[in-house]
């Protein structure tokens, strides 16, 4: 039975036990995870002391400066998860291409991850995040990527705030696990976690109202502030995400004159946000269509991303213009 304090190996295997045919596979994959940001999140604590703040010198597939913590998160998260064997391929934010890791020939996953998440707030001592999604191997080569968001075996982020958590679902509802930094053990602290229907808050970058494309946003975001609505807008999906799962509202990047498609990616980002927040009873759209339902084309590719509480997503698919 799963109860609150419950370490996330001994929850990891009792859901495993509810799948007969269960191999342990998927089970050893999340330890991996579990694992590598266990490493990251020490890290990231240790940022402002050790010489991990700054910039790396160059810049990544996505057109962005990297900075060192890109890079060490990187480098750990396909260490780790290599190693595992559990994965066929790993494709990543900051990989030009997927790696078919060796030890993984046999493997039945893929996994795509955002190893850090919100980089602009690494140097100010601001949440950030790892995101990760998991698909069944089908292809055994880059289209196993390119599935759609609702087939995700597993979804997952861990926040570095000011505890770690980790955030994680197989399909089966969402469960937050808070890291235990004098045991290093994830512990459940938030056990089926549900989107409030009706929040009070708002995220989006207001900054960029005048290049919004859907001549519907501004109306939408005027109407919420009429309602009492709040601003809260961190600049670390991850972070907002994680407020908005807890505290209800919505998170938006739609689509701008600038990023015509959003600057969020499908894969390392707005997929496996989606599924948690589907999850958890709430709803995620670009405006025009489920982000769970997009069949991705690129492993880079970017789209608009509206999710939150019932409410909130009701009230913006009836005032989006998709002009
Ligand atoms: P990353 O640091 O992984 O490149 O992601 C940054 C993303 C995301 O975390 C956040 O929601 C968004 O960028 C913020 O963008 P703006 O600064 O344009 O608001
Ligand atoms: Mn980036
Ligand atoms: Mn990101
Ligand atoms: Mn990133």
């Amino acid at each position: 039975m799963t109860r609150i304090g419950m370490d996330l190996n001994s929850f990891i295997l009792e859901q495993e036990r509810l799948y007969p045919n269960a191999t342990g596979s998927l089970s050893r994959a999340l330890v991996a995870i579990e694992s590598a940001t266990k490493v990251i999140a020490s890290h990231v604590r240790m940022a402002g002391l050790a010489d991990i703040l700054g910039m790396a010198g160059k810049k990544n597939i996505q057109g962005e400066e990297v900075k060192k913590l890109d890079e060490l998160s990187n480098n750990l998260l396909i260490q780790y998860l290599s190693q595992s064997g559990e994965f066929f391929a790993l494709a990543s934010e900051e990989l030009d291409e997927p790696i078919f890791p060796e030890e993984g020939k046999d493997a039945k996953y893929v996994i795509a991850f955002d190893p850090l998440d919100g980089s602009s707030n690494i140097d100010v001592n601001i949440s950030i995040g790892t995101i990760f999604s998991i698909h069944r191997r089908v292809n055994s080569d880059v289209s196993d990527f390119l599935q759609e968001g609702y087939k995700q075996v597993a979804a997952g982020y861990v926040i570095y705030g000011s505890s770690t958590m980790l955030v994680l679902s197989t399909g089966n509802g969402v469960n937050g696990f808070t890291l235990d930094p004098a045991v290093g053990m994830y512990l459940l602290s938030h056990p089926n976690m549900k989107i409030p229907e009706k929040g009070k808050i708002y995220s989006i970058n207001e900054s960029n109202d005048k290049k919004w494309i859907d001549a519907g946003l501004k109306e939408y975001i005027e109407s919420l502030k009429d309602e009492g609505y709040t601003s809260r807008y961190i600049g670390s999906m991850v972070a907002d995400v994680h407020r908005t799962l807890i505290k209800g509202g919505i998170f938006a990047y739609p689509a701008d004159v600038k990023n015509k498609n959003g600057k969020l990616r499908l894969l390392y980002e707005a997929s496996p946000m989606a599924f948690l927040t589907v999850q958890a009873g709430g709803m995620a759209t670009t405006g025009k269509e489920d982000i769970l339902n997009i069949k991705p084309t690129d492993i880079h590719q970017r789209v608009p991303v509206f999710l939150g509480g019932k409410y909130e997503m009701e009230k913006l698919k009836s005032m989006l213009k998709n002009g």
